[in-house]
């Protein structure tokens, strides 16, 4: 009797065991275009670590998750983008998330020309109806849609064309543009924009019949191609900055604070502990020739989940953390099956050696 109880507490505590060490998911990269509810962005709190300079060193102990990039409008395999997949980290320091795209490319800068140079955007769900296909899916047509016929179908979008922007400086959101109330940049065109649908996408602040005038550019964020050499402050003049076609890896890093001032549904608003949808664009000069607005690629046919999550786990620290919370777990279960076996066995004991001798009720 007491042997079997211990087996199957035994048993039982294995059983919990293989369980949770079953229950951890890496971040892996989904192989077909399909949405894998395994495919996640996590931004883990991490204050302190990264400084937005296009630069990727300090996010290396950050995980990250590595997408395929396919035509967004015929997201086809045989089209992939040919240098590979997109790694995309975010972490967040509690007052603005951080992001790092990187990707491989061959460098190609043509001064002043958007087009002729890659680019990247971010775009996030806002309102609850907005869907990832048609950037929201309002079905109102350009001169039609307004902030109330397309209420709900909001999505906010980061989008920086390098053309104009020295690798390495930061660009988005600056004091002039932000004087006049819009989400533009007129330095380096990292703009913070809002759509409900391809036609009907304004910078923050504007809109199809009048501004709001309260807006600002949220995003800040830098650019840097692994051929480019010179580190310490490259102005104007070093145009174009390294050698075209020479291969090497783009970085582009991002920051936007948690919560912006917007009023008009133009600006995601992250909550910590609570997902967000994103998705994720490249566009690259194939051949030197310059790409149109909708020849992009996207990093997944659907929304992705974003974790701004509360705590840092994954970390080293966390890692340690869990390990010993497991340990303890392990040893208070093995004690409490020990003590229960011990008390029925001394109940057993007791019971035996003090019964009272079965007197039939007749013989009394
Ligand atoms: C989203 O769509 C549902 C169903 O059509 C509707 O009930 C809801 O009011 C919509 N939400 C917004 C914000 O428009
Ligand atoms: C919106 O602001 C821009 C300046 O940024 C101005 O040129 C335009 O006329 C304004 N539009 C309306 C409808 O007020």
């Amino acid at each position: 009797m007491l042997r079997f109880l211990l087996l199957s507490a035994l048993l039982l505590s294995a059983a919990i065991f293989q369980a949770e060490s079953h229950g951890d998911h890496g971040d892996g990269g989904g192989g077909s275009c399909e949405a894998d509810p395994n495919v996640r962005v996590t931004a883990e709190f991490r204050p302190g670590l990264v400084s937005v300079d296009g630069h990727p060193d300090e996010w290396a102990e950050v995980e990250g998750s590595e997408l395929p990039l396919l035509p967004a409008l015929d997201p086809d395999t045989d089209k992939a983008y040919p240098s590979g997949k997109i790694t995309v980290k975010a972490l967040h320091d509690g007052n603005s998330v951080f992001f790092l795209m990187q990707v491989d490319g061959k460098y190609a800068y043509s001064k002043g020309e958007n087009t002729k140079c890659p680019s990247v955007a971010l775009m996030f769900q806002v309102g609850e109806n907005a869907s990832y296909h048609n950037m929201g899916g309002c079905p109102d047509m350009p001169g039609k849609c307004t902030s109330k016929s397309c209420y709900g179908h909001e999505v906010d979008i980061m989008h920086f064309s390098i053309g104009s922007a020295i690798p390495g400086r930061l660009y988005g959101g600056n004091p002039i543009d932000n004087r006049d109330g819009i989400g533009g940049d007129r330095f380096g065109h990292l703009v913070d924009v809002y759509a409900w649908n391809p036609h009907c996408r304004f910078l923050d602040g504007k809109g199809p019949s009048a501004n709001t005038s309260n807006a600002q550019n949220d995003w800040q964020g830098a650019w840097w191609h692994s051929s480019i050499t010179f580190h310490s402050g490259l102005i104007e003049e070093d145009s174009p900055y390294s050698t075209n076609g020479q291969k090497g890896t783009y970085y582009f890093e991002f920051s936007r604070p948690l919560r912006t001032m917007d009023r008009f549904q133009q600006d995601v608003q992250f909550v910590i502990g609570q997902p967000s949808k994103v998705a994720i664009a490249l566009w690259y000069p194939t051949g030197g020739k310059p790409w149109s607005g909708s020849q992009h690629y996207s990093a997944s046919c659907q929304w992705l989940p974003l974790d701004i999550m509360s705590t840092s786990i994954g970390s080293l620290s966390g890692v340690q953390s869990k390990n010993s919370w497991d340990a303890a777990t392990a040893f208070s279960l093995l004690l409490s099956v020990v003590s229960f076996c011990l008390s029925i066995f001394i109940g057993y004991w007791v019971s035996r050696s003090k019964a009272i001798p079965f007197t039939p009720i007749d013989r009394m």
